[in-house]
């Protein structure tokens, strides 16, 4: 009786005791750490791989098409075109999704959450265009 209730007293206040008596903390921080890098490198689609794996054959890396298919197909030139100039992301996803004229559609390859970051990449490449040379008639 008198030996086990001075045990419990001595590890109550050795400090060495102490932290073995709370082994969970570091595997908590491991597995948020690993957490971080997945949602980071993994499960987030990133819409300018997305580009350059989906659109850029047609559509340039930097969005301004093939000079000697803009004058048949306009739409290529990204960087001109008014509709993604224009800001809104409901159509330029439903032209992804569904294709548009000449292009095709890419619903059955990518997923919801990759087409959206697709259409905020395409909608950065319209910004960007706008910020640089803005349109004669806003
Ligand atoms: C096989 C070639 C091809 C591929 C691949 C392609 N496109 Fe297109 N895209 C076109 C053509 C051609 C047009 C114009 C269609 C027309 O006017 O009939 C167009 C039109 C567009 C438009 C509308 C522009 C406007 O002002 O009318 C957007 C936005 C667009 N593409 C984005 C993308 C994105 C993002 C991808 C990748 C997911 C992609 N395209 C893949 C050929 C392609």
């Amino acid at each position: 009786m008198m030996w086990s209730s001075s045990t419990a007293r001595v590890s109550r206040t050795d400090p060495s005791t102490a932290r073995l008596s709370n082994p969970q903390r570091p595997s908590v921080l491991v597995v948020a750490l690993a957490l971080c890098f997945c949602v980071a490198c993994v499960d987030v689609p990133q819409g300018d791989e997305l580009y350059v794996a989906h659109c850029a054959e047609c559509h340039g890396s930097e969005g301004l098409g093939d000079p000697q298919r803009n004058d048949f197909y306009p739409g290529l030139d990204l960087q001109g075109s008014a509709l993604v100039r224009g800001g809104r992301s409901g159509p330029v996803y439903r032209i992804l999704r569904q294709g548009f004229g000449a292009m095709p559609g890419f619903d059955h390859k990518l997923e919801h959450d990759e087409l959206a970051a697709l259409t905020e990449h395409v909608l950065e490449i319209g910004r960007r265009a706008e910020a640089e040379a803005p349109a004669a008639n806003p």
